[in-house]
């Protein structure tokens, strides 16, 4: 496999922290050229300095955080503490770090590094609301016919959305942005709800990566138990779902996922389903498809790609 040049946007979240885990953990694959934070589920402040705890459980410091978009582009900033708890990466007791974000902003570095590597080799890998790509792409349209491709989670069809009953969080946070993003002619492939509800945290499975016993699993393991909490109580299931080391997984191992070439619109205005990703499954619209909508996930071979990754950490 050809290694992967990579931008990793996130709002880390507990299951953030898996994704960027994933990805540090396998450098034979992937070449992480930078991980920029956004405001998502945290307060950019919070985002940006989990990020950087990440970086440095997994033995990275000199890996490259930027600091982008403090909000929305038009709205008010929506937070998601009542999952990831205050700080965004609760459950587990860490040192501060000790890295510092680089001083360019992160939307000058994906125009930069975009326009720097060769056409078609950086792929970005959105793990939160979209704004900081929609930001970069409004500043530098030029850039979306350099990107390889977009993978994302976020968004929904079969499942419903988590945070209204129509919208996914990443979405619903910022459609503006993923309006965007999805108009840009960036090829992009969708990790929504469909795929990582099937996802779960069971006990046996969380059970493999404690047995693992280093300390990066140790401590997954507890970000892990605060995380599920809020699913099982909602969902009734045997652990909650880990969304968003799916992108990561992807890039690793695209087998594990099948899906369908759709059309996906961003519901803007509706005050009922603000946020949804309407995807045209079925093709019933003849409007162009613009997305890769994935619905299914082989959760074992994921479980054991994530175990076996963490364990090298
Ligand atoms: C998404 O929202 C966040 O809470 C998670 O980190 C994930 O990216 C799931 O809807
Ligand atoms: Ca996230």
């Amino acid at each position: 496999m050809q290694r992967r040049k990579i931008i990793i946007d996130t709002d880390p979240g507990q299951d953030d922290a898996a994704a960027i885990m994933l990805a540090l953990a396998s450098p034979d694959e992937l070449d992480v050229l930078g991980l920029t934070a956004v405001a998502g589920n945290v307060p950019l402040s919070f985002t940006s300095r989990n990020l950087r705890i990440v970086c440095e459980l997994c033995g990275r410091p000199d890996a490259k955080v930027y600091e982008g978009a403090l909000k929305p582009l038009n709205r008010p900033q929506v937070t998601a503490e009542h999952v990831h708890g205050k700080t965004g990466l609760d459950g587990a007791e860490l040192p501060e770090p000790t890295m510092v974000a680089q001083e360019q902003n992160a939307i000058d570095f994906i125009i930069e590094t975009l326009r720097r590597e060769p056409e078609g080799t950086v792929t970005l890998c959105t793990l939160g609301p979209l704004t900081n790509i929609a930001m970069a792409l409004t500043k530098a349209p030029d850039i979306a016919s350099r990107v390889q491709e977009l993978v994302m989670m976020g968004g929904g069809l079969f499942e419903g959305g988590n945070i209204t009953p129509a919208a996914e969080f990443n979405i619903y946070v910022d459609p503006e942005a993923a309006k965007i993003v999805f108009g840009a002619g960036i090829p992009v492939v969708m990790m929504p709800l469909d795929v990582t509800h099937q996802l779960l945290t069971t006990k046996a499975r969380v059970e493999k990566i404690a047995a693992l016993g280093n300390r990066p699993s140790q401590v997954l393991v507890e970000w892990l138990a605060f995380f599920e909490r809020f699913d099982i109580e909602k969902y009734g299931s045997d652990g909650g779902p880990l969304h968003d080391p799916s992108v990561i997984a992807y890039l690793l191992k695209p087998d594990l996922f099948t899906g369908r070439h759709c059309n996906v619109e961003i519901e803007t205005e509706s005050e009922l389903t603000v946020g949804m990703t309407v995807a045209d499954w079925w093709g019933v619209t003849g409007r162009t498809a613009n997305a890769t909508f994935m619905r299914h996930v082989d959760a074992d071979g994921f479980f054991e790609l994530l175990t076996e990754r963490v364990g090298r950490l």
